[in-house]
């Protein structure tokens, strides 16, 4: 809040702080009489002119999202904005939203000269929805950060896709157009804001399709970034939306048939790969949720077979074959699931590789997609809108059609990001998953990890984190291991604001706690700087007052997780250790 000399003028501020807020802005529809928040002096639109004049488009008021919400006093009609949240007494963001052509923008947060920290954010979006990502940019603007973030191109937060069709150009924007066309243009509202004070690093930050975004946008400018933390990227797109409809034809018509006549049908296989894998003997721990060694897991239910002793006591009545257990060609069904998926060749030819299966301990996060098949779904939106195709995958060869038909989409829009770009990269790069991602599929991350050049190095540092679903977007069912580490796209509930300072939380802005935080540390130390080879995860008991309730290493590749004894819940129990 502002201060002020008089308790009456505080009262007073406090009641009509919007008010008194538009009064710091020329653009608002009060004209100034008071002395502006310290801070903000510079926020306003006569500062940014001269790059607008020479990027092109034109400053643009603030649009009011109001699913994506972030804390924020100010009137939409302005050309800039105090973005603030009271409660922490953070008033000195100056919000500046750019319409840079067509209908792309892209808005970025610039904390005070005061307090920037010299860093430069730009953070991704979310799977196809089109609005700029609010949350993130805040949670790291409080902490000094200038964060940028575009619309991709279009303003539909929906997450649906019908903006896509018949419409190549938004469809290229999205893939990669929005993103190219922001980021210079950012960097220079920077350089305008902060004068002669120059930035330090630029750094980026994305989960899912953000993290495609990231490598995508270092293909097209190797310049644009000196570290990025990519979270669970999207970058094989082209194949990854295709495959997601085999699981659903998995789900509903072949094997599987997951609903309506069984809803436990999931639980009882998730059940049994946690009772196998996540056990004393295995990986050392009791039903904690998190399996360790997936590959090892996997390699359990092949060599048993569904017949074999991994399944036992599942065995079906024959004649009341849904009760209580699981079929054979539900099983078999599920261990399809979890295999690559080859595309079918002419007789003689071997298939193959077409898109990535999912790792074991998936199962749960798969659920949404299994039990959906029908064109309003996410994947058939994809092939529909994107694809213009009405193929469903109703086999193993409608399906290589719709793949095929993806790759001739992909090469006039360029959607996916080659992971391979990075091995030569002149930045550093933090790749993450959850292991128990079902929606983009683990394996298709260490696939990247593995076209990045497979192993943790001075440019490249590679992290699994156990039992963690899609970007940590929701719970795994089970008991949630921990898994913060600072990354983006975390859903409110799951955290996503605890970035804000507060007193009673822990600091968790740190090298240890946060990836983000350990990035800049090993780009601005320099060549000789040791790449993050350790992070300690975060869970937290209650979310609304961020009380911690377990803290474990995130250990980077080749290491991996392993509990030694003691509190399960406190990171002395645990190491990593060679895998
Ligand atoms: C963590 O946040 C606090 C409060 O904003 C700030 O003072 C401190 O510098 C931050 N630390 C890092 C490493 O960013
Ligand atoms: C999409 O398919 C329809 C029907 O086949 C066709 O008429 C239309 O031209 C296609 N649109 C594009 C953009 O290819
Ligand atoms: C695509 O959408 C943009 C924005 O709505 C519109 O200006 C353009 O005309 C559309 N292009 C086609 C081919 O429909
Ligand atoms: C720019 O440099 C001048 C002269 O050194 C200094 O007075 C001024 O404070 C600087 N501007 C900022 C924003 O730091
Ligand atoms: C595959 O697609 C074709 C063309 O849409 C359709 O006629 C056929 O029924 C589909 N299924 C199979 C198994 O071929
Ligand atoms: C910090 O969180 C606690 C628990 O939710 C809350 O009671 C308190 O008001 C918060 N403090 C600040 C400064 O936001």
């Amino acid at each position: 809040m502002v201060r002020h000399s008089s308790p009456l003028a505080g009262a007073f501020t406090a009641l009509l702080g919007l008010v008194n807020l538009a009064h710091a802005f020329p653009n608002g529809m009060i004209r100034p009489r008071q002395t502006p928040i310290p801070g903000l002096e510079r926020c306003t639109s006569s500062t940014f002119d001269a790059v607008v004049a020479e990027f092109g488009g034109s400053l643009a008021p603030r649009s009011p999202y109001t699913s994506n919400t972030e804390p924020y006093s100010g009137n939409d009609a302005v050309l800039v904005w105090a973005t603030r949240n009271t409660a922490i007494n953070i008033p000195d963001i100056c919000g500046v939203r750019i319409a840079v052509t067509g209908n792309v923008a892209f808005e970025i947060y610039l904390p005070s000269p005061q307090r920037w920290n010299r860093r430069f954010l730009t953070v991704g979006n979310g799977g196809f929805a089109g609005r700029t990502s609010r949350v993130d940019m805040f949670s790291r603007a409080v902490h000094g950060w200038a964060v940028m973030s575009t619309n991709v191109g279009h303003e539909d937060a929906s997450g649906g896709m019908s903006w896509a069709a018949n419409n190549e150009s938004l469809q290229i924007d999205w893939a990669w157009k929005a993103m190219a066309s922001s980021v210079p243009y950012a960097k220079a509202i920077v350089a305008a804001y902060y004068q002669n004070v120059s930035a330090v690093g630029n750094y980026y930050s994305g989960c899912s399709t953000g993290g495609r975004q990231g490598i995508r946008q270092v293909e097209v400018d190797a310049n644009s970034f000196d570290g990025m933390l990519i979270g669970a990227p999207a970058w094989n797109v082209r194949s990854a939306m295709p495959v997601l409809s085999r699981i659903g034809w998995l789900g509903q018509t072949s094997g599987l048939k997951i609903s309506p006549t069984d809803t436990l049908l999931l639980q009882r296989i998730y059940n049994r790969v946690y009772e196998r894998c996540n056990v004393i003997g295995f990986d050392n721990t009791a039903n904690d949720g998190a399996i360790r060694d997936s590959v090892a897991c996997l390699d359990l239910f092949r060599q048993s077979g569904v017949s074999g002793p991994v399944w036992s006591g599942l065995d079906c009545d024959n004649n009341s074959p849904a009760a209580n257990c699981v079929t054979l060609s539900q099983r078999q069904a599920f261990m399809t699931l979890l295999e690559e998926f080859k595309a079918p060749k002419a007789p003689g030819e071997d298939p193959s590789y077409a898109g990535d299966g999912f790792d074991i301990s998936g199962i749960k996060g798969l659920t949404t997609f299994l039990t959906q098949q029908s064109l309003t779904d996410f994947d058939q939106q994809f092939s529909r809108y994107f694809l213009n195709e009405t193929i469903v995958w109703d086999s193993d060869e409608n399906g290589t059609r719709l793949i095929t038909r993806s790759e001739e989409w992909d090469a006039r829009v360029r959607a996916n990001a080659d992971p391979a770009i990075l091995r030569g990269w002149r930045g550093k790069t933090i790749l993450y998953t959850g292991t128990a991602d079902g929606t983009v599929s683990s394996l298709g991350t260490r696939r990247a990890f593995n076209l990045a050049g497979g192993t943790s190095n001075t440019k490249l540092a590679y992290f699994e984190l156990p039992g963690m679903p899609h970007c940590a977007d929701s719970g795994n069912g089970g008991e949630n291991p921990p898994w913060y580490i600072g990354g983006v796209g975390i859903s409110l509930a799951n955290g996503g604001t605890w970035f804000m300072p507060n007193t009673t939380t822990p600091p968790l802005n740190n090298t240890e706690h946060d990836a983000l935080v350990a990035l800049t540390e090993w780009v601005e130390g320099g060549p000789g700087e040791a790449a993050p080879t350790k992070l300690t995860a975060t869970a937290f008991s209650n979310l609304a007052s961020y009380t911690i309730s377990k803290r474990r290493p995130i250990c980077a590749a080749p290491k991996r997780q392993n509990y030694n004894a003691g509190d399960i819940n406190s990171p002395e129990s645990w190491s990593c250790v060679a895998a």
